[in-house]
């Protein structure tokens, strides 16, 4: 199976076009989910404090030791190297609500480095701008300083409207890197995305199958039979190549393999505008502006 593509990031990390969601994985699952995905060939993986999972995250990366046997040759049953180590991961954690503001977001940092057992995080991210607390921008400057000292190698926002945006681009130095946000061909953000362009952010698409939901579209399903693919691939083709990160999550094995296996096919001009146009505001999640 081809490995995901990496986009480069606007200080120049790199960071894989698909990676492995864990949201609502529960904390016993995630270090095992962790080592599944490694040995399908996942390398970045997206968790949050609010997530209450970073341990579990922690330990399933820690378990990178276990590919490599006495003899050098590979331990587990999938694609892991044998030379992987954590330069070869990109780990994504985000600082929760209440934890916003200069001190708590360094202190919420501490928490999540010591529960994810690392040294540094690949991308830091705001989990939601939460307008009425008006903290955001303080957040964001702590989150500066913590990439100025090389623990965040990349920082970035999710689930930031265009006002938000503007708003914190007034202060901030350093350009966020990534806006994490809805995005599945049921809420194709076409403006939001158009506005990432323009400053330099990538977009990363969270619930990238909307949870599951849109893999029931009449549309997907067609496209999916057309190509001899899943509905899933679809999607996740579709995302690929409107150059959006995507971070599905999934919870077997056959799931966790079949949503990186995207890189072997490519889907046309009118596939493309077929999926365009299944456009319906729907979200599964909430609206930022109502988040607080
Ligand atoms: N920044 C934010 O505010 C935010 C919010 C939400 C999510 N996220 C991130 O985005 C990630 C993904 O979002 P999500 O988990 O909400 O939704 P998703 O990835 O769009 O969809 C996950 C759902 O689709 C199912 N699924 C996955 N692959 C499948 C396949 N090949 N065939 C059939 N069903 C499949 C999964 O089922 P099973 O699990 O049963 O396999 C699960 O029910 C999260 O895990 C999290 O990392 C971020």
């Amino acid at each position: 199976m081809k490995p995901s593509p990496r986009l480069s990031l606007n200080n120049g990390v790199l960071i894989d076009q698909l990676g492995f969601g864990l949201y609502k994985v529960p904390p016993s699952d995630a270090a095992g989910l962790v080592t599944m995905a490694l040995e399908a060939g996942y390398r970045h993986f997206d968790t949050a404090a609010m997530y209450g999972n970073e341990t579990g995250v922690g330990r399933g990366i820690g378990s990178l030791s276990s590919f490599v046997s006495p003899d050098g040759a590979r331990g587990g049953s999938g694609e892991a190297s044998p030379s992987l180590s954590r330069e070869d991961l990109f780990v994504t954690t985000k600082l929760w609500n209440d934890d916003q503001g200069y001190d708590a977001t360094l202190r919420a940092f501490d928490t999540s480095m010591a529960n994810l057992g690392l040294e540094y995080v690949d991308l830091y991210l705001i989990h939601w701008p939460c307008p009425q607390r008006g903290l955001y921008a303080e957040s964001y400057r702590a989150m500066e300083t913590l990439y100025r000292e090389g623990r965040a190698r990349a920082i970035g926002v999710s689930n930031f409207q265009p006002a938000h945006l503007d708003r914190l681009l007034q202060t901030a130095e350093v350009v966020p890197a990534v806006n994490q946000i809805e995005l599945h061909p049921w809420l194709q953000q076409e403006e939001l995305r158009a506005l990432h362009g323009e400053l330099g952010i990538t977009t990363e698409a969270w619930s990238p199958l909307g949870r599951g939901q849109v893999l029931q579209d009449p549309v997907v399903l067609g496209l999916a039979a057309a190509h001899g693919r899943s509905p899933a691939q679809i999607i996740l083709r579709w995302h690929v190549q409107l150059g959006n990160v995507a971070v599905p999550k999934a919870s077997s094995y056959a799931r966790i393999r079949e949503n990186l296996n995207v890189f072997g096919f490519t889907l046309d001009g009118a596939a493309m505008d077929a999926l365009a146009g299944l456009e319906r505001g729907f979200r599964t999640g909430s609206h930022p502006d109502t988040v607080n």
